[in-house]
């Protein structure tokens, strides 16, 4: 469809990190951009930016490609859309024919809901601006409630016909088919009947991350007890409200800038202050917050601040919403507005410099906000108060930073009058319990991250990949960093003694009972070498490699040490619950090499049904039953090491 030399001419126009960094916050990093991988979740960036090789890379998930292959994945295109897509952006002319609204609906699914809904947009807007009725009704009322033309321009504002079915009729004209206007929510259909879902209201759309149009919010004018005041797109195929924040796609140059994101309840609030100035904010649209609306911020910043209504709704409804954002390990900041105030309103109210200080100078943190609020409700009930407590302390578990997080707990020992001994306490325990669930989850997300990547690309023209490479790694530095460390202590039966186990010992004693061998000549070196010289007495690894003879060897050890990716991912180090790796070694050395031997098994595992898939054919029965016994027995393993990993209780 596109001839070659054009399909070129985009792909050396199109600069990764130019196109990439439309979708995620990235920072440099020496020669290369980091940042949040946009196709798995995480805490720790691994998503890694060459724009010298013109590449991305995820080392969590294992995504990567080139600009092309992102806005494929990203924008869930085809090859030649994504080319298409880069084209426009560029301003690449791609000549080909032009597209009935036939052919056009002919395309996947997915974009032609994409289309009618651009089309949606366009008509309502068009509508709003050039009718007479749009005009007179619709941006007279934007321009009532203060609303600039830049501002309704900026967020495509529009009105919709008030009448039966309009706008339906409208489209179906253009040749946009009645299957796509209904499953946009655009038409309402019944047997006998057809009518516009937005009739007489005005108009919000809203986007995704890179601003096309995927769904829309309307207003009602009237006042009618009866009818809803907002009225919004149904979900379908291209809108899921848990995943979308209203003004994300505006704002998110301005979250990434201020490295701080305003979250407020409608969309007039976010309008509001995007004319006062404050661009960097957006809003959940009428439900409490979720996860994933979460996780699109966290892209760009982890500061939110919640503004919210001042009555006693909006501050319930703000504190459910910051307690979902904490367990994200993001850093919450609420500013309380005046009762009966709501941020549109209140922006409305003054000039701009002074919101901002206003903002500025009553922006509370959450911890002192909700123990001031719910001490209150405390007052001579135990109960409650330990509840409380305990509460709160959840709260402050979560801070990455020792400093700040001492600074609560001496603060809120002397809040809710209790020793800030008793505190830490419990600060502790918390900690100890999330950081293992955290090590379990998200171990499991990046398996089945790495999987279901595997999966989607099954053609790689890689050499042979070492399938134990992250495990075998993470291991090779553990073992060479701390080699000497203590990592338990063991009763000796026969002099019923305690002798302490290091870290080197029970490492190499894993490796050999099992056996297990790595397919990479450098780390099996490596491996051998630990075997050979342990036990001497002044072994220094991290020396010993680092000046080792192969200069694959010393290479490859002094990335190990200086790589942070390997440090965050293995080791789910997140600064959020772990101040010291050495101080978990206990756990996580134990893990890593059931992690590893797992890993190990399931390959044995699928070599062999290989193997018996080979041999199905050759009447080998003999070789195949025997086969099929070791299978049966590694099964057993694998089972046992998956049971282990799941759910390992910690004793603290
Ligand atoms: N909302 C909704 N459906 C409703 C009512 C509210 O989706 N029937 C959502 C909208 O996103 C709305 C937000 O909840 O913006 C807040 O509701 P409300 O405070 O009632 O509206 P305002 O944003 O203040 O709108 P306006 O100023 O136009 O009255
Ligand atoms: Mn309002």
């Amino acid at each position: 469809m596109i001839d070659q030399a054009t399909v070129e001419r985009i792909i050396d126009a199109a600069d990764i990190v130019d196109v990439v960094e439309e979708y995620v916050s990235l920072k440099r990093r020496g020669v290369n951009y980091l940042g949040l991988c946009p196709f798995h979740n995480e805490k720790t960036p691994s998503f890694t930016v060459s724009p010298a090789k013109q590449i991305y890379k995820c080392f969590g998930c294992g995504k990567g490609g080139s600009s092309v292959n992102f806005i494929m994945e990203h924008e869930h295109l085809s090859y030649i859309e994504a080319l298409k897509y880069l084209a426009k952006k560029y301003h690449i002319e791609v000549v080909e024919e032009e597209e009935t609204p036939e052919m056009i609906a002919q395309r996947n699914r997915h974009e032609s809901l994409m289309i009618v809904t651009a089309y949606a947009q366009q008509f309502f807007t068009n509508y709003l601006m050039n009718e007479p009725e749009g005009r007179s009704i619709g941006l007279s009322y934007f321009r009532e409630r203060g609303f600039r033309d830049d501002t309704i321009k900026k967020f495509q504002l529009g009105f919709c016909p008030d009448g039966k079915d309009i706008f339906t009729q409208a489209a179906q004209k253009q040749g946009y088919r009645m299957e796509f206007l209904e499953e946009t929510g655009l038409t309402i259909k019944r047997d006998d009947w057809v009518r516009d879902r937005f009739a007489g209201r005005v108009i919000f759309p809203f986007t995704n991350l890179a601003g096309r149009v995927i769904a829309f919010g309307g207003r009602i004018l009237k006042s009618d007890p009866k009818a809803a005041k907002y009225l919004n797109s149904p979900e379908s195929e291209i809108y899921h409200k848990s995943k979308t924040l209203y003004g994300i796609a505006q704002a998110k140059n301005a979250i990434s800038r201020n490295d701080k994101c305003y979250l407020v309840e409608g969309y007039t609030d976010v309008l509001s202050l995007h004319q006062a100035g404050i661009e960097n904010v957006v809003a959940s649209s009428g439900t409490s917050l979720t996860t994933e609306q979460i996780r699109m911020v966290k892209r760009f910043t982890p500061n939110i601040t919640i503004i919210y209504d001042g009555d006693p709704a909006g501050i319930k409804a703000s504190i459910r919403g910051i307690d979902m954002v904490l367990e994200e390990g993001i850093n919450v900041k609420v500013v309380p507005l005046p009762e009966g105030e709501d941020p549109d309103s209140f922006a409305r109210s003054m000039n701009a410099s002074s919101l901002l200080e206003y903002i500025n100078t009553n922006e509370t943190d959450f911890i002192r906000f909700k123990t001031q609020l719910l001490l209150k409700e405390t007052e001579k009930d135990p109960v409650a108060r330990a509840r409380l407590i305990n509460e709160i302390v959840r709260s402050i578990a979560v801070i990455p930073d020792n400093i700040t997080r001492s600074v609560y707990i001496r603060e809120c020992s002397l809040m809710l009058e209790v020793s800030e001994d008793l505190l830490y306490a419990e600060v502790r325990k918390i900690k100890h319990k999330a950081n293992e669930e955290l090590i379990i989850k998200e171990k499991r997300e990046s398996i089945r991250a790495a999987t279901a990547s595997k999966q989607q690309q099954p053609v790689e023209t890689k050499p042979k990949e070492n399938p134990c490479e992250i495990e075998e790694k993470a291991l090779l530095r553990i073992l060479i960093r701390y080699f000497n460390e203590e990592l338990f202590k063991e009763l000796k039966e026969e002099t019923n003694q305690e002798v302490s186990v290091k870290v080197g010992e029970y490492v190499i004693a894993e490796l050999q009972n099992d056996n297990l061998s790595s397919v990479d000549p450098t780390i099996q070196q490596i491996f051998d070498d630990f075997f050979d010289n342990y036990q001497k007495e002044y072994f220094n690894p991290e020396r010993f490699f680092i000046q080792h003879e192969n200069p694959e060897v010393s290479s490859l050890v002094s990335g190990l040490l200086v790589d942070k990716y390997i440090e965050s991912v293995i080791w789910k180090k997140k600064g959020a619950f772990v101040e010291d790796e050495n101080e978990i070694l206990y756990i996580l050395v134990p893990r890593l090499i059931e992690e590893y031997k797992l890993r190990h098994v399931k390959l044995l595992i699928s070599e062999m049904m290989k193997k018996i898939g080979e041999l199905q054919s050759s009447d080998n029965l003999e070789q195949i039953l025997e086969l099929q016994n070791t299978i049966t027995n590694l099964k057993k393993v694998e089972k046992d090491l998956s049971k282990k990993l799941g759910k390992r209780a910690v004793t603290s």
